[in-house]
């Protein structure tokens, strides 16, 4: 059995540290004894944007990006996309276990019982103007849910907790959907508690009137499949802005209302959004090659290829891509795919997307699907936050019973000014 251990030679004292090694990782902390005189503060690490730094330990997901490998709570997402439904998930997610048809059930009932959200919220949501944006509208109210629920401030008390986590689930789908409705000038559609998850949902999407709305069945699968992919990712940014903020104790709406503005961004939850830009852009297969071309000189990016982690085929693309053809098959080919399989044929086998390891990622195909079900663009993100919040609260869980947890707090290399003087108003050229 080798030493498990890591031994630091300072060059500057000439000084050694023999620090322990547990899980592949020494402790940040262990560093501190590292100085050069008795006043000096320690050795810190120094990692924007986290590339090497584990902040929490964690049993809900794993990823090996090079092999292209998810699992949730072990199982591997492929399995979990072709048997398994998102409400199963949910459940898989927060209890870490797949549950009994009776727990099923009950937790499936549980969380319909939360779907519907206090009128006076729905008035919230009528303020926005006309042309709100819907994730803008989702995070605001998200957040407003804390109003309504003070008690959820209570987070020690697991009774608490698991209230606010079904009402969380449930209540989601209803504010997204609520947010496009209003966006549209339609009137809001309440949740239908005979419904599916899913079902329900789409229903209160596009129902109109008195006119009875069909589901169509590929269009539940479809959704079902998409939700549980996107349920999940380990340490994204937004699931760190909700354990970071979480970390302050705050209750779980305004954490998961942070977590939603995380996923807001260009660079996280609106990638699927610039694929299809880029396709319109590009136009016609006839040129794609010169696309390419542009791309490898370094004007612009291929949007959808490439991930932080994975430097193989992300696994839950193929699982997409193959649902493209299910969707395709009922609503018509949308001529983008078209543009896309040329660009993904032509990338995967060039020598720079090659070297560099960039394969298509989860977003390369997700939004002709959500467009060929007849989602806008502007709502795309909301799709993600949809079942990204049973990963979040999941995670927030975790995070609450974890004993080595405390408040977020990392240090910085300050290299500003040293002390000076205040200088008057009238001395300051
Ligand atoms: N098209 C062309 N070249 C690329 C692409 C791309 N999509 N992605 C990376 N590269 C190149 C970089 O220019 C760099 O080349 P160089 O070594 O010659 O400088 C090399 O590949 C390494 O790329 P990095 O930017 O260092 O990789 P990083 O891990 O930081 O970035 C990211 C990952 C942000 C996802 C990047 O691949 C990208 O911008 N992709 C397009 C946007 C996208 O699809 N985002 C969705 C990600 S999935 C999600 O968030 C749900």
């Amino acid at each position: 059995m080798p030493n498990e251990t890591l031994t630091i030679t300072d060059n500057r004292t000439g000084k050694s540290y023999e620090m322990p090694i547990s899980y592949g990782t020494i402790h940040a902390t262990d560093l501190r004894k590292i100085k050069v005189s008795d006043d000096d503060f320690g050795m810190m690490t120094y990692d924007p944007a986290f590339m090497n730094t584990a902040s929490c330990k964690s049993t809900v997901t794993y990823i090996d990006g090079d092999k292209g490998i998810l699992r949730y709570r072990g199982y591997p997402i492929e399995q979990l996309a072709e048997k398994s439904t998102y409400v199963e998930v949910t459940y898989l997610l927060l209890f870490g276990e797949l549950p009994t048809k009776t727990q099923l059930e009950e937790w499936e009932k549980k969380i319909t019982m939360h779907t519907y959200i206090h009128e006076n919220l729905k008035k919230l949501m009528e303020g926005f103007r006309y042309d709100a944006h819907p994730m803008g509208m989702f995070i605001s109210t998200v957040a407003a849910l804390s109003t309504f629920y003070p008690e959820a401030n209570n987070i020690a008390d697991p009774v608490v907790r698991q209230k606010q986590i079904l009402r969380l689930i449930g209540k989601v789908p209803t504010i997204a959907a609520f947010s496009y409705r209003h966006n549209k000038g339609m009137p809001y559609v309440y949740p239908n508690n005979d419904h599916s998850f899913i079902k329900n949902f789409l229903n209160m999407m596009y129902s109109i009137g008195t006119h009875r709305y069909e589901v169509p069945p590929i269009f539940e699968k479809a959704l079902n499949i998409l939700f549980i992919l996107h349920a999940d990712h380990e340490q994204n940014c937004s699931t760190s802005a909700m354990r970071s903020v979480g970390s302050s104790h705050v209750d779980p709406f305004s954490a998961t209302a942070a977590a939603a503005a995380a996923l807001y961004g260009p660079l996280h939850g609106g990638a699927n959004e610039a694929v299809l830009r880029m396709l319109d852009h590009i136009g016609d297969i006839k040129h794609v090659p010169a696309f390419i071309e542009k791309v490898k000189n370094g004007e612009g990016k291929l949007m959808g290829f490439g991930h932080r982690v994975y430097k193989n085929y992300d696994p839950r693309a193929k699982v997409i891509k193959k649902l493209a053809d299910d969707v395709f098959k009922e609503t018509g080919v949308d001529p983008k795919l078209e543009i896309a399989l040329e660009l993904e044929r032509i990338a995967l086998s060039d020598e720079y997307f090659i070297k560099r390891k960039l394969y298509p990622n989860v977003d390369f195909y997700s939004g002709l699907i959500y467009k060929a079900m007849g989602f806008p663009m502007e709502f795309f993100p909301v799709l993600f936050a949809i079942p990204r919040t049973s990963g979040w609260i999941t995670h927030w869980q975790e995070m609450v019973l974890d004993e080595e947890q405390k408040i977020a707090r990392p240090r910085q290399i300050y290299l500003g000014y040293d002390t000076r003087d205040y200088v008057g108003i009238e001395k300051r050229k």
